[in-house]
C-alpha cells in the first residue's frame, strides 16, 4: 500500500478542525440567542430550554449540621452516600459506586429503580445498621439527586420530562421519580425517606455555597460531564410561568424572594439558529436516542465527544487514507459507535511530546488502532481534531455562563470598575461552582472558556477576572443532603442523628 501523503494529511486534518472553530462573534451570537431563550423559558411552561423551577429558595452559609443519605442517578454510575455535615463548612463522606448496566437504562422503571433501592439497602445494612437496630421508627432522610429534566412540584416531587444522556425508559415518563423510589425503598422495608429530589447542577451550586461561603454565595452551579448543565439563583419575580393561572404549582417559601433555577440548557438552541454544525456533528444526532433534541449537550460533554471525534478519524481514514497501514479490527472502538470515551481526547490533549508516544497507546489500547503502524504525522491529525474539538466544546461553555452573568446583573460596566480600582475598593467575587469529568480533566478547558468569556462585551476582561470557579468535589452528594436538610427542617423532621452520636 502507498505511504501516507503527511502533507495532505494534516492539511485535511487542519481544514476538518476550522469547521469546528467557534469565533468571538458566534460566542456574542450565542449569548444573545440564550438570553432570549432564558426569558422564554421563565415566562412559559413546556419550552425546550426548560428553565424548571427547583423549589430550593436559599444556598447555604456552611453552618448546616446532621447527617443525610443521598443517592446520585445521571451518569454512568449509581452512587450511594452518606453525608456528616459538621456546620463549619466541612463534611465527610461515606459512599458506595455501582455501575449502572446498560441494559438497565432502556429497560423500564421498575427494573431501574429496584435495582437503585437495593443499592441504598445493601448501603444502610453495611453502614447504618446499628443505628436503625436501636431506632427502627426513625427514617434517614434521603436526597435524591436525579440529574434529568423533571418537572418540578416540590421540593420532594418531580415528574420526568424527558430522558437524557442515553437513558432511554418510556414508562417513568410524567412519573414523580421520587414515588417511583419511595416505592421501591418501602418494598425492602428500609427506614429511609425520600425528602428532596435535586438535580446535579442544584447540588453542586448548594455543596458549593456550603464548603466555600462568601459575601454574596454561590450564583451558578454547572457541570460538564456525562451532561452539561447549569441551575443558578433566579428572583422570583423573573420566574413569571409560577404566577400563571392554573399553573398547578406547589407550595414554596417566599421570604427569600428568590429561588433556584435548573436551567437544562443542554437543550439550549434545538432549533439551531446559532449552534455550530458539522458533519460530525450530524452524524451523531442522527444515531443518538434523541435525535433534534439536547443539541447544546451533544456539542459539549462527555458522552458526546468522543463520537465527534470518532466520526472525525472515520472522515479523514475516508479522505485521505488515515491508517491505512495499521490494522484494525471490525469490532475495534474506532469502528464501534458510542465506544470511545472522552478521556481519549483528555490523553491526547494533554500529549505534548516530540513521538506522540502517549497519543499513540490512546490510539492503541481506547480505539484498536495497532500502534506499531501509526506514523507520528497521522497522531498529529488526530490531536488536531481533538483540539478543535475540545476548544468548540469550552468556548460553547462560555456562552450560559455569560448570559447567566448579564441576566442576574452581576457584571458591572467596565467604567465603575476602572473607579473601584482607583478607590481600591475591593470588588465582589463571582462564585461558581463546577463539577464534571470535561471541565476537571480537559486540559485547557477553563482557559478556553475564559477566553470566550472575555470576548463577550458586557463582560470583557474585568469582569472575568471577577469570576472564581472551582470544582465542587462530591457536589452531587452533599448538595442532596443539603437540601434533604432544608426538606426535613421544613417537615419539622429532627436530624436522623446528632453529631456526637457519630
Ligand atoms: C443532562 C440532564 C441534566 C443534567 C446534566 C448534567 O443535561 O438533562 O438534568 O443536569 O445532564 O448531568
Amino acid at each position: 500500500m502507498a505511504p501516507i501523503d503527511s502533507t495532505a494529511l494534516i492539511a485535511r486534518a487542519e481544514a476538518i478542525s476550522k469547521e469546528f472553530e467557534y469565533g468571538a462573534d458566534d460566542v456574542r451570537k450565542g449569548v444573545k440567542e440564550f438570553l432570549r431563550l432564558m426569558d422564554v423559558g421563565l415566562q412559559n411552561d413546556g419550552e425546550a430550554m426548560t428553565m424548571i423551577p427547583t423549589y430550593v429558595t436559599s444556598v447555604p452559609n456552611g453552618t448546616e449540621k446532621g447527617v443525610y443519605l443521598a443517592v446520585d442517578l445521571g451518569g454512568t454510575n449509581f452512587r450511594v452516600c452518606s453525608v456528616y455535615l459538621t456546620g463549619d463548612s466541612k463534611f465527610t463522606l461515606t459512599q458506595s459506586k455501582a455501575a449502572i448496566p446498560k441494559l438497565m437504562m432502556t429497560s423500564d422503571s421498575h427494573t431501574l429503580f429496584s435495582f437503585l433501592a437495593q443499592q441504598v439497602k445493601e448501603f444502610v445494612d453495611e453502614h447504618h445498621g446499628d443505628h436503625f437496630a436501636e431506632t427502627a421508627d426513625h427514617h434517614l432522610q434521603l436526597g435524591f439527586t436525579f440529574s434529568f429534566p423533571v418537572d418540578q412540584r416540590a421540593v420532594n416531587k418531580g415528574y420526568l420530562i424527558r430522558w437524557t444522556k442515553g437513558f432511554d425508559i418510556a414508562d417513568a415518563i410524567g412519573k414523580d421519580v421520587c414515588e417511583l423510589l419511595q416505592k421501591e425503598i418501602d418494598a425492602l422495608g428500609i427506614p429511609v425517606t425520600v425528602a428532596a429530589l435535586v438535580n446535579d447542577t442544584v447540588g453542586t451550586l448548594m455543596a458549593r455555597s456550603y464548603t466555600s461561603p462568601g459575601k454574596t454565595g454561590t450564583l451558578l452551579g454547572a457541570i460538564f460531564g456525562t451532561g452539561t448543565n447549569g441551575a443558578y439563583v433566579e428572583k422570583l419575580s423573573k420566574i413569571s410561568k409560577m404566577t400563571k393561572p392554573d399553573s398547578g404549582v406547589g407550595e414554596y417559601d417566599k421570604s427569600t424572594g428568590e429561588m433556584v433555577v435548573n436551567t437544562e440548557w443542554g437543550s439550549f438552541d434545538n432549533a439551531m439558529q446559532v449552534l455550530p454544525d458539522t458533519l460530525y456533528d450530524r452524524q451523531l444526532d442522527k444515531n443518538s436516542v434523541n435525535p433534534g433534541i439536547q443539541m447544546f449537550e451533544k456539542r459539549i460533554s462527555g458522552m458526546f465527544l468522543g463520537e465527534i471525534l470518532r466520526n472525525a478519524i472515520l472522515g479523514l481514514q475516508k479522505d485521505v487514507g488515515l491508517f491505512s497501514a495499521a490494522t484494525i479490527e471490525e469490532t475495534a472502538a474506532l469502528n464501534t459507535p458510542w465506544s470511545v470515551d472522552t478521556s481519549v481526547l483528555s490523553y491526547i490533549e494533554a500529549d505534548d511530546s516530540e513521538d506522540l508516544a502517549t497519543a499513540k497507546s490512546v490510539l492503541e489500547e481506547q480505539l484498536g488502532v495497532s500502534a506499531a503502524h501509526v506514523s507520528t504525522e497521522e497522531a498529529r491529525a488526530v490531536k488536531i481534531l481533538v483540539h478543535a474539538i475540545g476548544k468548540r466544546s469550552a468556548r460553547l461553555s462560555a456562552v450560559p455562563v455569560a448570559a447567566i452573568l448579564i441576566a442576574t446583573g452581576k457584571v458591572k460596566p467596565s467604567a465603575s470598575l476602572d473607579d473601584a480600582a482607583e478607590t481600591k475598593e475591593e470588588l465582589d467575587v463571582i462564585d461558581i461552582g463546577v463539577d464534571g469529568s470535561v471541565v476537571e480533566f480537559y486540559p485547557g478547558f477553563e482557559k478556553y472558556l475564559r477566553e470566550a468569556l472575555r470576548e463577550v462585551p458586557e463582560i470583557g476582561s474585568d469582569n472575568e477576572k471577577r469570576v472564581r470557579m472551582g470544582v465542587a468535589k462530591d457536589g452531587s452528594g452533599v448538595g442532596a443532603a443539603l437540601i434533604a436538610l432544608v426538606a426535613a427542617k421544613m417537615a419539622g423532621i429532627p436530624a436522623a442523628f446528632a453529631a456526637d452520636e457519630l
